[in-house]
């Protein structure tokens, strides 16, 4: 039997352990986006790095960010084969809104071919999956290549730590390669490897009318609403295409190209996948792309949430005093968020009325990031994934943003292959998030083989 089967007999015969392992991992409540949760980000660290310890790898330790912590570990016995750096992140998004959770959010729940929780699908299930082919061939001979871990825990808050984080210890992670399975993949059956990866540039804009809230009757029809006036700002953000209409924000956009137009054309990712993916009634957006041009190569708007008023149960006929809209902007080559986030503030000076005073507040950002495919490591992960789905893997741009990935290509030179057990109707960042376990088993095998690929 070859190496790699022998390990990958090992990773099906401890796959109810490894399940056991994930739910342990899971019910560490690491929510980054919430500064509460602080104590529960160092556990879930500290969980990451005793699992490394604990399966054979070196080194193994918290290193402060002034953050949350990143676990580094390593593996280094091989002089002459290449080095491997493992990305993942141990932090989650918010579980809100609570009430449409079937299952418990952080007490795993496996039913059928799935595993329910938050974090199984993003992405503490497709680090173990690594974690757990890392172990499967440890534990079943002698690892073949070099390995380095690096598993931070403010993903899903921009990584603003990471990038002076890559410039301080450059050296220690020197490596040739990144496996990073934090991008998921078109379907279950179809092996996917994104290249490419939007940016991120988030922002909160908040409108101040009246010195408080006002009773409508006496006052309404005499001062501006301050919802009103903010949901006036929104809708001038979008021309009735779908184009957006800051000043310049498409300046910098690189043009999709017309061989781009037509490899995407041929992914399966067509508008009736996007539709019955969704739920939604319709599809919506700049009519000259496909959907799957308008989310992988083509910047956004959205707005992620509205504050104002009265929403409890209830009449209550108020005139708020302020309204607060959360906004950002999925960015592509060749823009930044410094130069979006003068744009709206642009804008808000263009287009804000007297009635009303504002501000706009920057929270976090993301670079986006284009991943060159014509590497050894796509080359042994393409491979190792046709050897398990008996097909070659998609090529594709992705919507989502990961910031590590274009920190480690400017500071350390290294390229990232982009896969992932995580599937479009897994509901990360939603309720129930759930994570696929025949792709989960699936993915270790693939990890296996890449490993060795790899040599
Ligand atoms: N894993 C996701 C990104 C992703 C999802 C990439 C699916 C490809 C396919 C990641 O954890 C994520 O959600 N990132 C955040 C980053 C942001 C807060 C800076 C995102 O994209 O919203
Ligand atoms: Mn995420």
């Amino acid at each position: 039997m070859s190496d790699a089967n022998k390990a990958i007999e090992y990773a099906r015969a401890n796959r109810e352990r490894f399940i056991k392992e994930l739910i342990e991992f899971v019910k560490i409540e690491s929510i980054s986006t919430n500064d509460d949760f602080k104590l529960q980000l160092v556990n879930a660290a500290e969980w990451a790095a005793a699992h490394l310890r604990k399966i054979g790898i070196e080194n193994v330790s918290l290193m402060d960010t002034g953050g949350h912590p990143i676990v580094y570990g390593d593996l280094l016995k091989k002089p002459n084969a290449p080095t491997v750096l493992i990305y993942g992140h141990y932090d989650v998004q918010p579980i809100d809104p609570i009430e449409l959770w079937e299952t418990p959010p952080f007490d795993a729940t496996v039913k059928g071919d799935y595993i329910f929780a938050r974090g199984t699908s993003d992405m503490k299930g497709q680090m173990m999956a690594t974690l757990n082919a890392v172990e499967s061939v440890m534990k079943t001979g002698d690892f073949p290549i070099n390995l380095k871990f690096l598993l931070e825990g403010e993903e899903e808050i921009g990584s603003q730590n990471m990038e002076a984080f890559l410039h301080k210890h450059a050296d220690m992670l020197k490596s040739d390669f990144c496996l990073n399975p934090d991008a998921g993949a078109i379907s279950a059956d179809e092996p996917t490897i994104t290249f490419g990866l939007r940016g991120l540039a988030y922002f909160e804009i908040h409108i101040n009318g009246p010195a408080q809230d006002l009773h409508s009757g006496l006052f309404g029809g005499a001062v501006h609403n301050p919802a009103q006036a903010l949901t006036e700002l929104i809708a001038a953000m979008h021309d009735a295409n779908g184009t957006i209409t800051l000043p310049n924000f498409y300046d910098s956009v690189r043009p999709v190209t017309d061989k781009e137009r037509e490899e995407t054309a041929k992914l399966p990712t067509t508008a009736e996948s996007y539709l019955q993916q969704t739920g939604a009634p319709a599809l919506w957006g700049e009519k000259e792309y496909t959907p799957a041009l308008r989310t992988g190569a083509r910047p956004t708007l959205e707005v992620n949430g509205l504050l104002s008023g009265w929403t409890g149960a209830g009449a209550k006929t108020v005139l708020p005093a302020k309204a607060m809209a959360k906004i950002s902007c999925r960015l592509v080559p060749d823009q930044s968020p410094a130069e979006v986030h003068r744009q709206l503030v642009k804008f808000m000076e263009m287009n804000a009325p007297k009635t009303i005073t504002w501000e706009v507040k920057a929270l976090h950002e993301s670079p986006w990031a284009i991943t060159d495919v014509n590497t050894n490591g796509i080359r042994a992960l393409a491979a190792a994934m046709e050897t398990v789905w008996g097909r070659q893997p998609l090529y594709r741009r992705e919507g989502g943003s990961i910031g590590v990935v274009a920190m480690l290509q400017n500071i350390c030179g290294v390229e990232s292959g982009l896969v992932g057990g995580s599937l479009p109707d897994d509901n990360i960042h939603s309720p129930n998030e759930r994570m696929h376990l025949p792709t989960w088993y699936k993915n270790i095998d693939a990890f296996i083989h890449f490993f060795f690929n790899m040599k």
